[in-house]
């Protein structure tokens, strides 16, 4: 890769992590003015575990918030989302490293073992590519129907696990559970 593509690509995960920062706001700014008066060991423990009001997410829709400096989507799929991520076999997942979910270690990549709820409406995962680190475009992007990272072409399914390009991994699944209307993460 030549310096100049090199260079592009930096700036363009910087836009999309910008644009998937947008959401953000109302999580972090509760936490923000608290961090301030905090020593930095206090931050980083303020910082692990953060609650999110979910009420407002439509199904359709994905909230991403930022947690521990990364960008955490938190998608309520649609009947037709799920559909497809049941509908696909393990066995025929071309990269299966399992489920990449923290909260349930060993389980293998089906659809049911990456959402959080037995339905499978929510799918919270951390939206960086596990190539490089860009943040992958949602809302149904790629050839999969799911998230697209444009940096080097990663498709991921409506599951966000990986099924075509260079990337190694699913996205990551979060330590996640609900509490109410609200998602704790950590
Ligand atoms: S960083 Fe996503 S495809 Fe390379």
């Amino acid at each position: 890769m030549s310096h100049a593509e090199d260079h592009e690509g930096t700036r363009r995960d910087f836009l999309y992590y910008a644009t998937a920062g947008a959401g953000a706001v109302t999580a972090g700014a509760a936490i923000w003015p608290l961090v301030d008066q905090m020593n930095p060991s206090a931050d980083v423990m303020a910082l692990s575990s953060i609650r999110v009001d979910i009420s407002g997410v439509e199904v359709g829709t994905q909230l991403t918030v930022k947690w521990l400096g990364k960008p955490v989507f938190i998608r309520r799929r649609t009947p037709e989302e799920i559909e497809a991520g049941r509908a696909v076999s393990v066995d025929d997942l071309t990269i299966d490293q399992g489920a990449q979910n923290a909260n349930k270690p060993g389980a293998d990549a089906s659809d049911e073992n990456r959402t959080l709820d037995e339905a499978g409406e929510w799918l919270v995962m951390v939206g960086v590519c596990t190539h490089l680190g860009c943040v992958p475009i949602g809302d149904g992007a790629g050839e999969f129907g799911g998230w697209f990272c444009p940096c080097h072409g990663s498709h991921y399914d409506t599951a966000g696990r990986i099924r075509k390009g260079p990337a190694p991994r699913n996205l990551d699944v979060p330590i996640a559970a609900f509490d109410g209307d609200e998602l704790v993460l950590g």
